[in-house]
């Protein structure tokens, strides 16, 4: 859950001052937010809203995508990226993960955008924290006049050759969901941009419309705001954002120094780039019994995500057929993520890591 408690007193402080102000929506913190963020991405501006869901679909909506376009992305992905391009009134079209860094095959890209689709746009997913390849993502959207927006919601702060996540595309959009590396306490959300007219076209969109004076200069406006105590709140976080990473890399090191001698299939590192370990996922084909033993022995893990977009009922429309995206389906079947979260400390690690020793060295099952 929420990694509060490293910041209690400052995160009262801040929610103090905002109840003190008066002041609940789109005032000072949330102003100064949108400032420091777009700081730390090194990137023009950056627009709060409501969540991250919603920050995928306002760009959309900046880009001027809708009803009768197409807009590829992963259906190895929270079903949130898929619902927002919905949401827009473009269809999804899915193309299939590299097996390695679950993230967008570039290779596919093209034959997607080749297949006849009005493909306007493209959203990759930067999943786990690991980076998409967006050198290769952008030439490619680049050559065939396609906007691109990443999916930041599980990214904040990783690095793509040496490029922040998040400065890539034409927009980029991140979740506070409380979990994330840089997680609210509540819902949230933010639109990054090296484009002015564009953020200011979001900033007017996620306020219906509106521009100056409480006159709407474009239709289709949303209410998706981020408030002024997730703002205030999120400032405090952003100021630990460094570290909290960090510290996820190091739980993750421990990962990968003590379960490099099991038959599981650990995650990768970016090349000149960096991972920042929203999930730590590994890879087995005996997923289910090792995920049983840990839940016997008191440790929680998790699936993300059991059933691809396209195999869930909302989206099976969308499904090209039998083993359309095999190394999707592949994947979900074997993935395990274990806890990489910044409270978990490292003698839990450690002993996540014995118990998966444990259960390799009486285990007759393929793994
Ligand atoms: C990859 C991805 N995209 C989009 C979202 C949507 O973010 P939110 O929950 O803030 O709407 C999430 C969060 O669950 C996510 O993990």
């Amino acid at each position: 859950m929420a990694d509060y408690r490293a910041h209690i007193e400052p995160i009262r402080e801040a929610i103090h001052h905002v109840l003190e102000g008066g002041r609940y929506i789109l005032g000072e913190e949330v102003a100064a937010f949108e400032r420091e963020f777009a700081d730390f991405l090194g990137i023009g501006h950056a627009v709060g809203v409501g969540s991250g869901t919603d920050a995928i679909h306002l760009g959309l909506r900046v880009l001027g995508i809708g009803a009768g376009d197409t807009v590829v992305t992963v259906a190895h992905t929270a079903v949130a990226t898929v619902t927002a391009i919905e949401l827009s009134g473009a269809e999804p079209l899915f193309v299939d993960i590299d097996p390695d860094t679950y993230t967008m095959d570039p290779a596919l890209l093209e034959a997607a955008i080749l297949s006849g689709a009005n493909v306007k746009a493209v959203v990759p997913v930067h999943l786990y924290g690991h980076p998409a390849n967006m050198p290769a993502i952008m030439e490619i959207a680049r050559r065939h006049g396609l906007a691109v927006i990443e999916d930041c919601a599980q990214c904040h702060g990783a690095l793509c050759h040496g490029r922040m996540t998040g400065t890539w595309g034409d927009l980029a959009a991140f979740s506070f969901y409380p979990t994330k590396n840089l997680g609210a306490i509540g819902d949230g959300g933010a639109l990054a941009t090296d484009n002015r007219a564009f953020a200011e076209k979001a900033a007017a969109l996620r306020q219906y419309g509106w521009k100056n004076g409480n006159i709407s200069e474009w239709s289709g406006g949303m209410n998706t705001r981020l408030d002024e105590i997730q703002a205030a709140i999120l400032r405090v976080k952003l100021r630990a954002l460094e570290k909290s990473n960090h510290r996820r890399s190091e739980m993750a090191g421990i990962y990968d120094t003590l379960l490099a001698s099991t038959p599981l299939v650990l995650p990768c590192s970016p090349a000149d780039g960096s991972h920042v370990f929203h999930q730590y996922v590994v890879r087995s084909h005996n997923r289910d019994g090792m995920r049983a033993y840990l839940m016997e022995n008191g440790v929680h893990t998790q699936i993300h995500y059991p059933v691809p977009a396209h195999l869930q009922p909302a989206y099976r429309r969308l499904a090209a057929g039998e083993a359309a995206l095999p190394v999707t389906e592949r994947t979900c079947g074997e993935i395990l993520s274990l806890p990489v979260h910044p409270g978990i400390s490292r003698q839990e690690a450690t002993m996540v890591c014995e118990l998966l020793l444990q259960w390799h060295s009486t285990t007759r099952l393929p793994t």
